[in-house]
């Protein structure tokens, strides 16, 4: 695996999406929605650079693509979704990558009667968009290639990683573990 955005970039990147947040929803009845589990680091660093009043809430989003089920199906679980009815939502995730994932979301808290509903990511993957929405905020755009770090996954490791790393096709034998940290 090799080096993409190194951690010291990240943070600056996300302190200057923070200071945007802060200014657009000053005043506004903020709630900043996180989609689990890719979203965690970067929630909870972007919401520490936030500098107005704000809630925080989550939501689950998990895709399977094993053999036994369709590639890409997409399960939402709203159990821990907020009241946001009148408040302004923010939802949060790592990568846009096809939008589905975001798409699915912004139609169900639709649903919750927000006053007004926008998107952030870290990053956002180019030409694989198969939507008809994009990220109102995004850290970085990055080349369609398969990352992990800084709350990103493979096989649900390696989200632990302070940096964004390139998985490439060596690291996904059996020894990827050695591989972890590089
Ligand atoms: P989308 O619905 O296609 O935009 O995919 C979004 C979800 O797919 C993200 O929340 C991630 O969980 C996952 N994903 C997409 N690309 C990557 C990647 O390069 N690394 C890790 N997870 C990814
Ligand atoms: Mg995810």
């Amino acid at each position: 695996m090799f080096n993409l955005i190194p951690a010291h970039q990240i943070a600056l990147r996300v302190a200057e999406i923070g200071r945007s947040i802060s200014r657009d929803f000053e005043g506004r009845p903020l709630t900043v929605v996180g989609v689990l589990n890719g979203s965690v680091i970067l929630v909870a660093d972007l919401i520490r650079s936030i500098q107005i009043p704000h809630r925080v809430g989550f939501v689950q989003a998990s895709s399977y693509s094993g053999a036994t089920t369709d590639p890409g199906t997409l399960s939402l679980d709203m159990t821990l979704m907020p009241e946001v009815e009148g408040r302004d939502v923010l939802i949060v995730d790592d990568i846009f990558d096809t939008g589905r994932t975001l798409h699915r979301l912004v139609d169900e808290i639709k649903k919750r009667k927000p006053s007004s509903l926008r998107t952030a990511v870290l990053l956002w993957k180019q030409g694989r968009c198969e939507v008809d929405v994009t990220p109102d905020y995004f850290g970085f755009e990055i080349p369609n290639s398969f990352v992990v770090g800084y709350g990103l996954d493979y096989g649900d490791d390696y989200r632990h990683l302070s940096d964004i790393w390139v998985l490439e096709q060596t690291d996904l034998g059996p020894d990827n573990g050695e591989r972890e940290g590089r």
